[in-house]
């Protein structure tokens, strides 16, 4: 049993897991990803909503995680309730960080980077209805970042007119004081993103996650988690060749990936 399993569709749930072992020490973690899967913000709705039960259902028979962490904003904003109705264990997702961006912003214009799937959500209207409505949010699809922050991760090189792209209609929007990263693959980048636009408040969630799972496990921790294993805290993943993922995952304090059979949902695949 562990305190927490942290799922992304790759490597971007470790930015959130670097902010839990900063800010809750002492909870034991394991990390999934549904590496044969990624990236999720360019599929189906449907296909992901089955694919990611399927996934999380999987591994947490084996991980026994007390919380269930979806460091994952493509995959909280569609597939929360899901979970929640199949896992009887807390379920803690992942949303942009619109409501301190709109607490932040003094122009009252914000802009929004996160993965196509995201920025079209009917969640993110609702989010920005509810705590930000009188801002106005510039959205934008950059589900190239994550193949960025994946390469970055891996040790290749970034390219760097891919983040020029990015941010580009962030830049040629006049009083934008407030970058959201919402995407947790982003914040990986966070230190070549920045520099393209200076003075603005760049904004993530992994903070805000962090204190919902120390709650969360000081509700229900009553009997402390065992140690975990020797040589790094455990991980799954779904891709066959997980073996590239070890040498990342080790400098997170994982141990290298066990592959995850899951079998692939029945209805189709691309929108
Ligand atoms: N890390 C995921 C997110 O926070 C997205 C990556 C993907 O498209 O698979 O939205």
């Amino acid at each position: 049993m562990i305190d927490a399993l942290i799922f992304d569709s790759g490597v971007g749930g470790l930015s959130v897991s670097e902010e839990i072992r900063r800010r809750v020490p002492g909870c034991s973690l394991g990390y999934l990803c549904d590496n044969a899967a990624l990236p999720y913000g360019t599929k189906r709705d449907d296909w992901l909503i089955a694919r990611i039960v399927a996934v999380c259902v999987n591994a947490c028979q084996l991980a026994r995680p007390r919380v269930l962490v979806v460091a994952c904003n493509t995959a909280s904003t569609l597939a929360l309730e899901a979970l929640r109705a199949r896992l009887p264990i807390p379920v803690i997702g992942t949303v942009p960080a619109i409501k301190p961006a709109a607490e932040a912003s003094r122009s009252r214009t914000i802009g929004l980077l996160a993965t196509g799937a995201t920025v079209n959500r009917p969640y993110l209207d609702r989010l920005i209805a509810e705590h930000a409505p009188d801002c106005r949010v510039v959205r934008v699809a950059a589900d190239a970042l994550v193949t960025q922050a994946e390469s970055h991760l891996a040790g290749r090189a970034v390219d760097a007119r891919a983040l020029q792209l990015a941010v580009a209609p962030l830049k040629a929007t006049t009083d934008l004081d407030v970058v959201v990263l919402g995407c947790t693959h982003f914040p990986l980048l966070r230190g070549l993103l920045e520099p393209l636009m200076p003075d603005r408040l760049w904004i993530d969630s992994g903070a805000a996650i962090a204190r919902r799972l120390s709650q969360v496990l000081s509700d229900i921790r009553s009997i402390p988690a065992p140690p975990g294993e020797v040589g790094g805290a455990p991980s799954w993943a779904t891709a066959p060749r997980v073996e590239s993922l070890a040498p990342i995952l080790t400098r997170f304090g994982y141990s290298s990936p066990r592959a995850l059979e899951v079998a692939p949902p029945s209805v189709g695949l691309h929108v």
